[in-house]
């Protein structure tokens, strides 16, 4: 009897991006995904099945297997911090940069520094890896408005083109890390069901590739 295999998508941004890799590995949504209200998805392999996440939560169903594959920013998995999981494939999609950011013109304080983010684990490492003292304001979104209300001396947060920095009166100060879109792989899924898995790997690399 042929395995299932579950396979965790990301909503939002990438999941557009997603869903021709996944067709060039053979696999694809029979409902449109846009007009539908549920969370599991049957695909054009009787076998293999797709739900559709918050990004944030597609490492954590990974690795307790409630999905065998999932797809998601390198940020999301670095704040989760991959225990259980595979990162085989970069998919090279919704490429960003995670930056310190803070008031245009302004130097950071010399001393403790205050932090507003929803990076709290990733901000954590880096002030300390920095040897410097930070207090950390988790916050959900909009860390743009922490500097300028007066929450916080700096922000972590995703840059790309820097126009939600530069309109809300920000500038970019340091790299932190190069982020793109990844695919993970349950780590005992890997081994039972490497025969489904390892195909699906092999055909979205090389849906990567020809898209490079
Ligand atoms: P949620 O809204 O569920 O909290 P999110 O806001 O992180 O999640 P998206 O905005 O859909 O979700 O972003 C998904 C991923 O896309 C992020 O984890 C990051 O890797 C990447 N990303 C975020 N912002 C940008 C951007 N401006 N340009 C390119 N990639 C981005
Ligand atoms: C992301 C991120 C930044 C912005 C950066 O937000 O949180 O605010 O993109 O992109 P830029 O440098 O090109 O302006 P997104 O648009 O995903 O909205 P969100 O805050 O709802 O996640």
């Amino acid at each position: 009897m042929p395995q299932s295999i579950t396979i965790a998508l990301s909503k939002g941004r990438i999941l557009e991006e997603t869903l021709p890799l996944l067709a060039d590995a053979g696999i694809e949504l029979i409902d449109d995904v846009k007009k539908s209200r549920k969370l599991v998805f049957p695909t054009t392999d009787p076998d293999v099945r797709v739900l559709i996440l918050r990004a944030t939560d597609v490492p954590t169903y990974v690795q307790y297997g409630g999905a065998d594959l999932g797809v998601t920013g390198k940020d999301v998995l670095m704040e989760h911090g991959g225990e259980g999981l595979y990162e085989p494939l970069d998919l090279n999609i919704a490429r960003c940069r995670l930056m310190t950011a803070g008031p245009k013109g302004e130097t950071p304080p010399a001393g403790r520094i205050r932090v507003a983010t929803k990076f709290v684990n990733m901000a954590r490492r880096y002030y300390a890896a920095q040897g410097r003292q930070a207090d950390i304001i988790k916050l959900y979104g909009a860390m743009e408005l922490a500097p300028i209300l007066g929450l916080a001396d700096e922000i972590v947060d995703i840059v790309d083109t820097g126009n939600t920095l530069k309109a809300n009166g920000l500038e970019a100060r340091e790299l932190i890390d190069h982020i793109s879109t990844r695919l993970v792989v349950n780590r005992a899924s890997m081994k039972m069901k490497h025969e489904r898995i390892n195909p699906i790997i092999e055909k979205m690399a090389a849906a990567v590739e020809k898209r490079r």
